[in-house]
């Protein structure tokens, strides 16, 4: 419970992991010892404000998927997700039956979430109803022309990366997805769905760089015990 809210985490696990391997999807893949969903479960089950967890799998591994969320007893419900991540989202926020709830959606390829970076997006949500963490490129950034030349170089200062978990007032993000069922198109992110339908502002919050995705086999190899 956070502010007499109750708090939902959805974690997708519904996505095949291409562009990592072509063999099983990555969140089932080994990272010192356990599977790489295992440590979002873990974060989100020990956090004392989470009260609930859904998990969005593939059909396929649904059975699989079961297994890993066995020992974690806040896991309510595990459900089928879809071709793109954004069904698989929706199917997630549709689950929920409770709408006085927080709701906090979260990749299962990003492993090194924290509990200080859950509870950041928890004291942020009040006030919008939309929170999400960014991070600050180190690098310029470019835009680059379909020939391959620099257009120009972006603002670093106005340009940031997004990460998950995004946090959200039920009512914000069920009312994104409402509107959403029968359009179809995938977009990047939950929060872009809240913006383009014009549901409310989106805060900003400071992310935490090693929250990445796992996207490649070189991002796994980066942070495996030696
Ligand atoms: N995801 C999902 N359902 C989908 C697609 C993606 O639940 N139909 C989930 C993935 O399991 C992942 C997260 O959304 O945890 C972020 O997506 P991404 O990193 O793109 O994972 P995949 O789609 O599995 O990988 P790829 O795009 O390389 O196939
Ligand atoms: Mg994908």
């Amino acid at each position: 419970m956070y502010n007499s809210r109750q708090v939902v985490a959805i974690i997708l696990a519904g996505g095949k992991g291409q562009r990592f391997s072509k063999d099983i999807p990555k969140q089932f893949y080994d990272l010192n010892g356990y599977p790489i969903i295992y440590y979002s479960l873990n974060a989100f089950n020990s956090n004392h404000f989470v009260d609930e967890i859904v998990v969005v799998s593939s059909r396929e591994y649904l059975e699989a998927t079961r297994d890993i969320c066995n020992p974690f007893h806040k896991v309510s419900n595990v459900v089928i997700g879809g071709e793109t991540r954004s069904i698989s989202s929706m199917n997630g926020v549709m689950s929920i039956r409770n709408s006085n709830s927080y709701v906090l959606i979260h990749d299962s390829a990003r492993p090194f979430l924290t509990s200080e970076l859950i509870e950041r997006l928890l004291s942020n949500v009040e006030e919008t109803g939309a929170v999400i963490p960014v991070i600050r490129s180190v690098d310029t950034l470019v835009k680059v022309e379909k020939n391959g030349y620099v257009a120009n170089t972006l603002d670093r200062n106005s340009i940031f990366r997004v990460q998950t978990p995004q946090c959200f007032k039920y009512e914000v993000i069920f009312e994104a997805y409402r509107r959403y069922l029968n359009k179809f198109i995938d977009f990047p992110d939950d929060s872009y769905l809240v913006i383009k339908e014009g549901i409310s502002k989106v805060k900003t919050i400071e992310g935490d760089t090693r929250n990445i995705k796992i996207t490649t086999p070189e991002d796994l190899h980066t942070y495996k015990a030696s």
